[in-house]
């Protein structure tokens, strides 16, 4: 079953990017030549998604303005010959279709993923958290998607971190192994300093069934008060097998100062126009 709809969650505060982010969203912050957010929905056009379902709060509208044509741009571009400039201008309006729910208060991930429900329906869907940027050959989502082809399970991204890292991350515990795709057996929101049973951190890449709506539901908040997705995860495991793929190829931060600096770097010194 080939899955259409991406879910992006970009309701967030952004507060390891203060005061950048105090009203420009953090997903509107540039990497390299376009915004952090149109860096994932490409990734979710080259894993295979048409639709996107973008979750959004009130003065995030700048990102809904990013993916819509801007007639009077495009007009003086024209009129000026910059045939290329407006070649990237309209890029990002046909990338893909797109779906903008609201998420009035910042209740956490998973409330923010259930935001989606009425627009995603009964299909699984991807979801891909837009802090992060997909480098190497074959984009992380994708990896996952392929993998959802043969498992029809859940799919998670995971990375092994340094074992003093893995209380910031969701951890996953693993037991049967296929290559590079673990089965899960059991999640963790942020384990506590050395209560983690393992080195696998869950990253911003995802494959789910709707099954996950009615699952989110039913959550009451966990960690930080938040509603959390890890605690869905958890509950789909109740019902069924969940999967996760350690995916090649990285995924880059853009969501703090630094992790953003870094990653511009990298990028930079690839690129044919920008190289330092
Ligand atoms: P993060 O916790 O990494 O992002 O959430 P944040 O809350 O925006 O940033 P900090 O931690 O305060 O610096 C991961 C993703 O989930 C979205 C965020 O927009 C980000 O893409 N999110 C998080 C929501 O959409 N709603 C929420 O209530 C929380």
């Amino acid at each position: 079953m080939r899955i259409l709809h991406c879910v992006i969650p970009a309701a967030g505060l952004g507060t390891r990017f203060l005061p950048a982010t105090k009203v420009l969203p953090k997903e509107m912050l540039p990497v390299l030549d376009r915004p952090a957010i149109q860096w994932g929905v490409e990734e979710a056009v080259a894993a295979g998604a048409q639709k996107m379902v973008v979750v959004i709060n009130a003065g995030k509208e700048m990102i809904q303005a990013h993916f819509t044509p801007q007639p009077q741009l495009e007009a003086v571009l024209e009129a000026r010959g910059k045939t290329e400039e407006l070649r990237s201008v309209r890029a990002s309006d046909h990338l893909a279709s797109f779906d903008w729910v609201h998420q009035d208060e910042p209740h956490g991930l998973g409330h923010a993923v259930l935001c989606a429900a009425e627009v995603v329906g009964d299909n699984p869907f991807l979801c891909l958290l837009p802090d992060d940027l997909s480098v190497g050959a074959t984009p992380v989502l994708r990896q996952l998607h392929e993998a959802f082809g043969q498992l029809h399970t859940p799919i998670l991204a995971l990375k092994r971190v340094p074992k003093e890292q893995i209380s910031r991350y969701g951890c996953a515990t693993v037991a049967e192994t296929r290559g590079r795709w673990h089965r899960v057996t059991r999640v963790v929101e942020k384990p506590g300093a050395g209560k983690a049973e393992s080195d696998l951190a869950i990253m911003g890449r995802y494959v789910f069934p709707s099954s996950i709506f009615p699952a989110l539901q039913r959550l009451k908040p966990g960690v930080g008060g938040e509603i959390q997705l890890t605690d869905g995860i958890a509950a789909l495991l109740a019902e069924g097998e969940v999967w996760g793929v350690e995916f090649e190829g990285e995924l880059l931060d853009v969501g703090t100062p630094l992790g953003w600096l870094e990653t511009n770097l990298r990028l930079a010194a690839k690129h044919p126009k920008l190289m330092v």
